[in-house]
């Protein structure tokens, strides 16, 4: 019989309940002293509603500099190490799986674009592969960027390497299931695998084989500390960068890419299409209308991008993007399908997945595993209406569908340190008639009567 959403999967030794997973998504809860209280309760509801997996949003490798957005929890020493086994512990509870996601944002990070992180951290460098394309040193000439970088030579890539491996010792002992790098949304390892963003003479740049070196030397420098547990990475492809934008990561590209990381030793891949920018490529949906007309971010906005003006003029380049990337049902499975194919790793899919049937179609035949990303902000229990659905009272033919619309007004103003949460009526409304209804209660097991 073919795998459906329930059915139990294993990656590299790892079992997993089901096949639902949730996609890497900020959690927001920041290096404060109630950083793992806000992590608990951000993700604990996934774990106690079902979800096979859980994938961490990105989690700096380093205390400073090369964080992507306000309030990440970094990964960086051995006491947060110790604390964060209690969110580990929490998801174990309820036999759900957790792994830790390892980043580094290279020239996409804070210290490039967020003004108020810049001026408290006047001393930070970007640390860059290459110096940056001419076009992001367009957009820093007109005043939209600021880079002052560090360009690694051979010996610091070497070390930022092994940063990433001391970073998934931590997790380790953190007690997490597995390591996932944030090898996708240009972040640093994109930009050591891009063609775009890598201009490098050294063993690090220029063939294909040398761009992927960073990422091999990364999975080994991993490997070295966390023998037993899974290590899956995104790959990236940039099919939908703007059409002025090369060379690029071509889908060929993509599915070398996932061979060679099958090769090198990874246990699993997601492969993701986006553009070669930090842009709507990644999240596909409509322009966030509500989120930047909100009053009470616009002076947050104007804080972060340098004026009331030039914030404006970022939404106007959001709207364009949303209608160039408008979102698209489950728009990286054609990918995975190839990955699939030309692999024998099991493959994890996201991206615009939402309705029961989709996920049933897709497990065995693009993919392993199903990913879920906006939608848990708005329904943190979204599993327990994915999930198990005859037990639940309804049947495969209700087909249940995430209530989220694809209008990122959860995302934009995460910009100014916002928590990622639904910010759009209709959507929490319909969000709270399920609550009412019960549909967010899991059926009790023979062991829970
Ligand atoms: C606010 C926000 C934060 C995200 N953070 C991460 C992240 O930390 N790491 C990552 O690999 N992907 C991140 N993503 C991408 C998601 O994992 C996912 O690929 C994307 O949202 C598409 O899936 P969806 O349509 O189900 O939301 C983020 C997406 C959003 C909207
Ligand atoms: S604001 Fe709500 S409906 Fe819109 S994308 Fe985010 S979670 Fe989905």
């Amino acid at each position: 019989m073919s795998p459906d959403l329930d059915t139990p999967a294993e990656i590299a030794g790892l079992d997993l309940p089901n096949r639902l997973y949730r996609a890497p998504l900020l959690e927001c809860a920041g290096d404060g002293p109630d950083a793992i209280d806000r992590l608990v309760d951000e993700l604990e509801p996934a774990a106690a509603a079902g979800v096979g997996l859980i994938c961490q949003g990105a989690m700096p490798i380093h205390r400073e500099g090369g964080r992507v957005a306000p309030n990440m929890t970094h990964l960086a020493t051995a006491d947060r190490a110790d604390d964060l086994r209690r969110l580990t512990d929490a998801i174990h509870d309820h036999g759900a799986r957790i792994v830790a996601q390892l980043d580094h944002g290279g020239v996409r990070s804070l210290e490039t674009w967020h003004r108020p992180y810049r001026a408290a951290n006047p001393g930070l460098q970007q640390l860059a592969v290459s110096r940056p394309p001419r076009l992001l040193r367009l957009a820093a000439r007109a005043g939209f960027l600021d880079y002052d970088c560090d360009v690694l030579s051979t010996d610091a890539v070497y070390d930022l390497a092994a940063d990433f491996g001391r970073a998934a010792g931590h997790a380790t002992t953190a007690g997490y299931d597995g390591i996932h790098l944030a090898g996708a949304n240009m972040g640093i390892i994109q930009q050591f695998l891009s063609p775009y963003y890598n201009r490098r003479s050294d063993e690090f740049g220029g063939s294909f084989q040398n761009r992927v070196r960073f990422l091999e030397l990364v999975h080994d420098e991993i490997r070295e500390r966390v023998d037993d547990l899974p290590v899956m990475t995104k790959v990236p492809v940039e099919t939908a960068a703007p059409p002025f934008v090369r060379p690029r990561l071509s889908a060929t590209d993509g599915i070398r890419l996932a061979e060679h990381a099958e090769r090198i030793g990874f246990d699993a891949v997601v492969p993701v299409r986006g553009s070669t920018f930090w842009d709507m490529s990644l999240v596909r949906g409509q322009h966030p209308e509500r989120a930047w007309g909100d009053d009470r971010f616009q002076d947050d906005y104007g804080a972060v991008f340098g004026g009331r003006a030039r914030a404006r003029l970022i939404a106007a380049a959001n709207r364009l993007q949303a209608e160039y990337y408008d979102f698209e049902p489950a728009w990286n499975a054609d990918l995975c399908r190839r990955v699939c194919e030309a692999t024998s790793l099991p493959v994890l899919c996201e991206g615009g997945i939402r309705g029961r049937a989709e996920m049933d179609s897709l497990v065995g035949d693009a993919c392993e595993l199903v990913g879920v990303g906006r939608p848990f902000y708005a329904e943190p229990r979204l599993p327990a209406r994915l999930l198990d659905v005859e037990a639940n009272g309804t049947t495969p033919a209700d087909d249940p569908h995430a209530v989220c619309e694809n209008c990122n007004n959860c995302a934009v103003p995460q910009a100014t340190g916002a928590r990622g949460v639904c910010r759009t009526p209709s959507v929490l409304e319909a969000a709270g008639e399920l609550r009412r209804a019960g549909a967010y209660e899991r059926p009790r097991t023979d062991e829970q009567e």
